[in-house]
């Protein structure tokens, strides 16, 4: 396998856990991407009364719906909170309202699929020491005009967490991130601190919990501001603390993200994310 990263870039992921890397993706691909995003979205949205809505200010209003618990493997629709009016009618369109797609459009959507497996990702998971890559989740994140939610500082392996720990994020501007249409935001380094929660099933399998493993919020003093080209690709430590801001402007900030795992680890069976019938693959295109 080639390598596609530099000696100083896997230095710098290994330092700061994170790292960026402009025009990775084509803008044409990032624009075909976009384009299937919204038909999935028209297609898949379901009837607001059937609506999840899926908020990650904290507030855990999708935990307990298995409609969330059984995305894992399936293509499915989640409404920003702010997308209903005081009497929870929509404001806008459906698709037009949603948070987010998740979590298996990577391996059930055939243009997702071939957006997310390509030589180039095989070569970044391979350099940055992922031995055996497997696509656990994907996210395609709208981030709409005016009511595209924040999402609160946390870390990706609180959710999908392994023994030890691997889960890596591969982040993709689909429009221009900016300060103004909330772009994300990491603490350098941050992935070093012991992860404080892990959100996980109760024994019921019917809702989540957070087990608080140290009640401190993360420090954020060293926050950097990750401003991201459309065709950026930004790997993320799953230890790395993260947040973005709401979007108030009026520019959408369209991302797609998917989060891998090391085959050699452990995947913990009371996760969130479960996938029975759904075999995990990798970056590999065949
Ligand atoms: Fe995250």
């Amino acid at each position: 396998m080639g390598r596609y990263l530099t000696d100083q870039q896997i230095t710098d992921f290994r330092n700061d856990g994170f790292l960026v890397l402009p025009n990775f993706a084509p803008a044409e691909r990032c624009l075909q991407l976009r384009e299937r995003a919204l038909q999935l979205a028209e297609q898949y949205v379901p009837s607001p009364e059937q609506a999840t809505v899926f908020t990650a200010d904290g507030t855990p209003q999708h935990a307990s719906d298995d409609y969330f618990l059984s995305s894992g493997e399936a293509i499915r629709c989640f409404f920003e909170k702010d997308a209903f009016d005081a009497d929870g009618r929509l404001r806008a369109k459906a698709h037009l309202s949603l948070n987010k797609l998740g979590h298996a459009m990577h391996d059930l959507d055939p243009v997702f699929s071939s957006f997310s497996r390509t030589p180039e990702l095989a070569a970044v998971a391979h350099d940055i020491g992922m031995a055996n890559a497997l696509l656990l989740q994907s996210m395609y994140i709208f981030k709409q005009a005016h009511i595209g939610g924040e999402v609160t500082c946390h870390t990706d392996h609180t959710y999908l967490w392994t023994e030890p720990r691997s889960v890596v994020g591969f982040w993709f501007a689909i429009d221009d991130a900016t300060r103004e249409n909330g772009c994300m935001w990491a603490v350098p380094g941050g992935h070093r601190w012991p992860v404080r929660t892990r959100s996980r099933l109760n024994d019921a399998r019917t809702s989540t919990v957070t087990d608080v493993l140290d009640p401190a919020p993360y420090p954020l003093d060293n926050l950097v501001c990750l401003e991201a080209k459309r065709g950026t690709l930004v790997l993320l430590d799953g230890a790395v603390p993260h947040l973005s801001a709401a979007n108030t402007s009026d520019k959408p900030r369209h991302a797609y993200t998917i989060h891998a795992i090391d085959g050699a680890a452990e995947y913990l069976d009371d996760n969130w994310l479960q996938r029975p019938t759904l075999p995990l693959r990798g970056f590999s295109v065949n």
